[in-house]
């Protein structure tokens, strides 16, 4: 089967993409394998990792120019060498960036039939799984804390928001624009928003949390950061997820000034990395999927489509064009 396909053509790091950095190509699938599933592609989820893959930084296993760029997909097996996953089995894997891929039955999960489909690629996949184990295994809130969370319209932060008001606490959110910060306290329950781009971030933190923030889930660093290290109460706990303000520097900055209120404050931070958590995922799963059933969460995607548009979808993530869960549809 002709099988086109998008190909790492270069190292970003230090810089923003650019359309330069991935090659088109084409070529045969190989024939299947026994135990293997011929997947046709159909809705692949977009994540900021997959540029931190490119540059060999971080945890993934090694990634080379010329390979097909990784991303989590779901799609729809057309030939299958293996009885447990027969044609017609919608799949979900490392699927890469391609029309087809040939996958060992083994190393992909079925997806189950319970119309959540695509949820699979966020609130129920890595985004809420992280959302899930940052917030509650590193945040640890308590009825009455203030939990404040950076990113907060984003896959990731909107998640972290509402299981943040699920576990009894105030929250307070910090997102790009009237638009995103509308959305947080109007649909997802959110207590307050704050627009960095137009807003004076501290000020802003000081104004919306009067007692201090008690749990800092952030996915942005930087001068963000800084300014929540300076509003933190006592025993605070500070989530380092991400970092996203950092993803395109050349130049990293100099570590946040504010650092020395965890000493002050007897607070700490910690980084996590949600796979450290594989073996409980299922039970998450099953809670995730009970809170979006009963309604409590609730989740928005923001689905590009066709294969020509892959890069621009993934610089979506890094600009802030993405409202939600950055999904494309083939
Ligand atoms: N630790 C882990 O295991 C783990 C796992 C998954 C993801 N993560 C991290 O979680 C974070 C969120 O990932 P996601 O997949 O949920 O993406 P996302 O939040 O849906 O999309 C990224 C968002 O980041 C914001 N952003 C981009 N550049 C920014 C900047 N310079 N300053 C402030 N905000 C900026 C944009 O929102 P605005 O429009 O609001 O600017 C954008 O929509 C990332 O940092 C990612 O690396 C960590």
């Amino acid at each position: 089967m002709l099988n086109e396909q998008w190909l790492i053509n270069a190292n970003p790091r230090g810089r923003a993409l650019s359309s330069e950095d991935f090659k088109r190509t084409q070529t045969e699938t190989a024939a299947l394998a026994e135990g293997q599933v011929l997947v046709r592609v159909d809705l692949l989820s977009f994540d900021p990792s997959q540029k931190g893959q490119m540059e060999n930084i971080g945890y993934a296993a090694a990634t080379e120019q010329g390979q097909v760029m990784r991303a989590t997909g779901i799609g729809e097996v057309i030939e299958s060498t293996d009885d447990k996953m027969p044609v017609g089995t919608q799949v979900l894997g490392s699927l890469g960036w391609q029309q087809y891929a040939v996958m060992n039955a083994s190393a992909v999960e079925i997806v189950p039939d319970d119309g959540l489909q695509s949820a699979y690629l966020g609130p129920l996949g890595g985004t809420g799984l992280t959302a899930y184990f940052g917030l509650f295994r590193v945040g640890c809130p308590v009825p009455g804390d203030t939990v404040l969370v950076s990113g907060a319209a984003g896959a990731t932060g909107s998640v972290v928001g509402q299981l943040a008001k699920l576990s009894g606490a105030r929250v307070v959110g910090i997102a790009g624009g009237p638009q995103k910060c509308d959305w947080l306290v109007h649909e997802l329950g959110f207590d307050a928003a704050i627009d960095y781009k137009n807003e004076s971030v501290k000020a802003a933190i000081r104004a919306a949390c009067p007692g201090g923030v008690n749990v800092f889930f952030d996915n942005v660093g930087g001068s963000i950061l800084n300014d929540a290290l300076a509003c933190i109460a006592l025993n605070a706990r500070i989530v380092i997820c991400g970092g996203i303000s950092r993803y395109e520097q050349a130049v990293l900055p100099a570590g946040p000034a504010n650092y020395f209120n965890l000493v002050f404050q007897r607070a700490s931070m910690s980084g996590f990395l949600v796979t450290d958590y594989a073996a409980e995922f299922a039970a998450a799963k099953s809670r995730l999927a009970q809170w979006i059933k009963n309604g409590d969460l609730v989740f928005k995607e923001d689905v590009q489509s066709g294969f020509d548009q892959i890069p621009a979808t993934l610089k979506r993530v890094f600009d802030g064009d993405n409202f939600g869960k950055q999904l494309l549809r083939m």
